[in-house]
Order: structure tokens, then sequence, then C-alpha cells
């Protein structure tokens, strides 16, 4: 049997091949639950977990995992269990970090539009390290500390400046970024700290971008900063953190070979290890804190995307696979032109896997009224498959539910946990009815 992602594979049942997740049945599972739903399984979490930890923990590196990638309370409790830290960009993830079980001085807070209220939140909340974006974001850190009196720990995020080979969209060190400060921004904010009672500067981050294949974009940037931490020693400025941020990248184009019986190759990749070895020969004599704040590369190849055929749509010189799974459950495509592979949950076929399978070239859209609604292009699959069929977007557990809205006034999908043989429901759907709830009192006079 192919092995498709860690825990995900075909049983033979019945005359067919279905897809289970750990030993749930993802076909079982739709009877229960309607689709579009995600679908996590707890085992693969644990496993990607371990191997970051396994990675970066003997080089005395601390992991917060980066919540923007999925913030659903099941797995960051999961998370908080394992001891990792944490790391946010909003006060509504402040509140579900706290919530989740882990500890204020585990949370590093990011992100270039801090506001003063969110600020405030986080300083009586007693977090643990601000990232700080920009000489303004200082001053009203300042201020805030003064007024309640609260010590805080903040790094400078420095924008390194850096080439990285990813989708225009999610790159974050390059020249002209809005992320970080310029390295000659630096030494203004040290000094103006400098006075300040309560807030201490203890160091610089950086984050260089997303879905990053290779080391040499940190080696490159974690250069530039050593040299400036230098500098700013000899002023006298002894800065012993430095925060590397995430964007360790997954290989979503691991397509599983539905028409192969061999066991799915996966193409050689980074792994944890090579970006921890990096990272460590990067900085030998370095006596300081690191840590670095993985997302996507914990999360990404744990879950997937279940939904059903509506249509097989005929067409010349296009044939479509219409799904009732949309653009606004899955955004990765339209905003990044990223591919998750696709597969059937059902193979029609006794044979174990459908190596003679007829394929027929379709590209896969949802209901939505727009183009971009489009989850990939002339996708060879099993030619029997038929409207009412499931199928499972592959690698959906990063970025995909977060992003979710409801667009075209669909419902947000719901999100299921598979531990063993058990499945439990992590979030439910939220329904029309919910949706519309909202609106109803918008003749409310807000004089
Ligand atoms: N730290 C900071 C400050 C970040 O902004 C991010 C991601 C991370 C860490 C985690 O990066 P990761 O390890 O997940 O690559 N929605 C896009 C990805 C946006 C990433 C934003 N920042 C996507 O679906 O590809």
């Amino acid at each position: 049997m192919p092995k498709l992602t860690p825990h995900l594979r075909y049983l033979a049942h019945a005359q067919q091949q279905t897809l289970w997740l750990e030993n749930v049945s993802i076909q079982q599972l739709a009877s229960q639950v309607a689709t579009p739903f995600y679908c996590y399984s707890k085992a693969a979490l644990l496993n990607n977990i371990q191997d970051c930890k396994a990675a970066f923990e003997p080089n005395k590196i601390h992991i917060h995992y980066a919540m923007k990638a999925n913030s659903n309370l099941s797995l960051l409790r999961i998370v908080a269990e394992q001891g990792l830290g944490v790391d946010i960009v909003s006060i509504g993830e402040m509140r579900r970090a706290l919530s989740a079980g882990f500890r204020a001085q585990d949370i590093v807070f990011s992100g270039v539009g801090k506001t003063s209220a969110e600020l405030t939140a986080a300083v009586l909340a007693g977090v643990g390290q601000f990232n700080l974006e920009s000489k303004e974001e200082l001053a009203v850190l300042i201020s805030i500390t003064d007024k309640y009196q609260q010590q805080v720990s903040a790094l400078i995020r420095v924008n390194p400046e850096v080439i990285v080979d990813t989708h225009k969209n999610i790159t974050t060190g390059a020249k002209g970024n809005k992320f970080g400060v310029n390295f000659n921004a630096v030494l203004p904010m040290l000094e103006t700290a400098q006075h300040s009672a309560f807030l201490k500067i203890n160091g610089l981050a950086m984050h260089i971008g997303s879905q990053i294949h290779t080391t040499a974009p940190y080696l490159d940037a974690i250069a530039k900063i050593k040299i400036l931490i230098d500098k700013l020693n000899a002023r006298g400025y002894p800065l012993t953190q430095l925060d590397l941020g995430g964007g360790f990248g997954v290989h979503y184009q691991n397509h599983p070979q539905v028409t192969s019986n061999t066991e799915c190759s996966v193409p050689p990749h980074l792994a944890f290890n090579d970006f921890a070895n990096a990272i460590t020969s990067a900085l030998p004599d370095w006596q300081g804190r690191i840590s670095v704040e993985p997302g996507r590369s914990l999360m990404a190849n744990i879950g997937v995307m279940v939904s059903e055929i509506t249509y097989v749509k005929e067409s010349q010189p296009t044939s479509f696979i219409v799904l009732d799974a949309a653009m606004n459950d899955l955004m990765r495509p339209a905003l990044y032109q990223a591919t998750h592979a696709l597969i059937p949950v059902q193979l029609h076929s006794q044979t174990e896997v459908p190596s003679t399978t007829q394929l027929t070239n379709y590209d896969v859209v949802g209901p939505i009224c727009e183009s971009t609604d489009t989850f990939s292009k002339s996708t060879p699959l099993p030619s029997n498959v038929t409207a009412g069929d499931l199928m499972c977007f592959l690698y959906t557990g990063a970025y995909c539910a977060v992003m979710s809205n409801s667009y075209n006034s669909r419902p947000i999908a719901a999100e299921v946990l598979v531990d063993d043989a058990q499945a439990h429901m992590i979030r439910q759907a939220i329904s029309q009815d919910e949706l519309m709830e909202f609106e109803r009192h918008s003749a409310l006079n807000l004089r």
C-alpha cells in the first residue's frame, strides 16, 4: 500500500480501497460530519514535535510554535503539553495560547502592527518576549511599561535583506518588505531603550519568509546579523538573544502516486536537523540564547481536507471536477498558486493499487463565483471518479482552516482530530444561521 503521509493509508474494505487516517475511516467520518471538513492526526503532530525537539533542543535552541499556522485550541493544547513555547501575532492569539496552557513567559509577541491596547494586554499578562518592529512601537511599549511599572524583555526584529527563493507573497526579509527595521535603525533604538526603567532590549530577531527549502538564506542573514551584534557589543550593548523565526519548508508537491504500486517516494528535502545544524554551525561561539518559530513544518502534513464531488462536468477543451469545497475553505491555491495533492477517498478497484487505472486530466474547482476558485489545473485523476465521491486534499494542516472565511455566504468548515481509533470534533462548523445572527441587529443605532 502506498503510504501517503504519516498515518494516512488505503485499506481494503469490501470491494474497494478506502482511506484511513490513523485507525479512523475517512468515509465513515464523512457520514457523520458534513463536507468539506478538516481532519488531523494527533500521532502525526506528536511525531513532528518530537522530530523538531530532537533536532533543536540538543543544540540548546528554543522552539516557539508560530500558532498562526493552526490555532485550533485542541492542537495548541497538544503543543503546550509537549513543552514548546509559542509565537503570537495578536491578542486573540494570546488568549488562545493562555487558554491552551502556555505560560505567559513562554510567549513571543511578534507582528508589525501591535496596537497600544494589544501591547498593554500583553504587558499585563506577563508575555515573555516582545519582538519590536519599529522605533514607533518601541516608544509606545516604553510608555506602557512606565505607566504600569512592569518589566519587559524585547528583541528588535531586523530586516536582513536577504534573497529567499519562495513565493513572492511570503518573503518577509527582503528589501522593501514591511517587516523589521533596517540595520542602521537598531543603535538609535538601543539608545532610546537605555533610558527606560522597565524595558530591556536583549537581542535581535528575524523572520525571513516561509516555505524555504535551503539553509543558505538563513546562513546569509545570520552572518549579517552577527556582524551587527559584534559592532553593538563593542559599543557597550551586550545582546545575548537571537530569535531566527520560522520558515522551514515542506513538500506539497510530494504527490502520492495513486497510479503506482510503489511506496510513495518522498523527494529529498531538508529536515529540522538540517536547519538546526546549519544554525549551530553559523554561530559557533554564541553563548547566548537562540530560538526559532516554526509553524508550517509542525502542522502542514498532519491534516487533510475532505470534500465531496458535486459534479464531474464533462466539457471541451477542459473537463472539471466541481467540489463542494471552495477557495473560502482552502485559500492557498488562490493566494499563492499552491498545489495540494488531491486523492480519492475510495478507489473503485479491488486491486491493491490501481496501477492500471485510466487517468483523465481535470481542472479541480469549487462552486464560488469567480475563476480564482480553482484548486488545480490539468490534474490526473482516476477516470472513474464520479459525483458523490469523497476526495482528500493533502498537507492541509497549516494555513488552511485558519485562513477560511465565509465568502459567498458559505459556512466555515468543521475540524476533527483523530487519535488512534477515536475521532473528536475539535471545531464545529459555523453555520449560515450563526453567521447571519451577527447581522440581525443591523438597525442598532451606534450614537
Ligand atoms: N514567525 C513569524 C514572525 C512569522 O511571520 C511566521 C509566518 C512564522 C514565524 C512561521 O513561519 P512558518 O514556519 O510557518 O513558515 N499563509 C502563508 C504563510 C504565511 C507565513 C506568515 N508568517 C501560506 O499559506 O503559505
